[in-house]
């Protein structure tokens, strides 16, 4: 089973798919790190984040098992991610990577922007997670607090802002909820909460999925 998991930064979409992946032991993927590791290889090399054929280079190298998830943490190395990402080649360089991952047994639980309606079209299950970008920016804000470089709350949801514009107004692949997604609203919900509600909507699609399968025509 594929589940598809979008929606915009700081909306609990990762927090969400790594405990589905858990909860279902399924292998997940946060393709955001793919954007964030082309965006740091240029910054390490001092590429300017403007050059897209090197940025193309780059993602068309990538390989999921050098990704270093600490490494690529923070809204800074987020924001750069998210103009790379704006890129066609660099989307097209990243589609096989991240289709070919969810190629094993059992399926794959995959979260960012693009996953439901770009890279699995035909995922089983979709699901949008959002938030106000009011929320998103409080809770972006106390992880700075908490991690001790405090920014002004302004500054953050003017980051946030800025950056669902760029990711859901770019051309190649834009933020979008896809028709066949379960909308997630985390404004009002608890991590605990929208677990629940996403399992209840994987439970349901397989039932379904199920009733269609015994519904079929056999051989005998
Ligand atoms: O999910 P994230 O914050 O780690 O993503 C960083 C940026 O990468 C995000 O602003 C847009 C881009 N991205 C994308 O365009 N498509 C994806 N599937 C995942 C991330």
């Amino acid at each position: 089973m594929i589940i598809a998991i979008d929606g915009p930064a700081a909306s609990g979409k990762g927090t969400l798919a790594k405990a589905v992946a858990e909860r279902l032991h399924l292998a997940h993927l946060d393709s955001g790190l793919l954007y964030r590791a082309v965006a740091k290889r240029l910054l390490d090399r001092g590429v300017s984040l403007d050059a897209e054929p090197e940025a193309q280079h780059v993602a068309a190298a990538l390989d999921l098992s050098g990704l270093d998830p600490a490494a690529l943490r923070g809204a800074e190395m987020g924001e750069a991610a998210s103009r790379v990402a704006a890129y066609p080649t660099v989307r097209a360089a990243l589609v096989h990577l991240q289709r070919n991952f969810a190629l094993r047994p059992g399926g794959a639980v995959i979260d960012g922007r693009d996953i439901g309606t770009v890279i699995f079209p035909d995922a089983q299950v979709k699901l949008f997670v959002t938030a106000s970008s009011e929320e998103r920016a409080r809770r972006r804000w106390r992880e700075l607090v908490l991690g001790g470089s405090p920014l002004d709350f302004d500054a953050v949801l003017a980051d946030i802002r800025r950056r669902d514009e760029r990711d859901s107004t770019r051309s190649a692949a834009p933020l979008r909820q896809a028709p066949d997604a379960v909308l997630i609203d985390t404004t009002h919900l608890e991590p605990d909460a929208a677990l629940d509600a996403a399992l209840a909507v994987i439970a349901e699609k397989r039932d379904r999925q199920d009733e269609a399968a015994s519904l079929s025509p056999r051989v005998l």
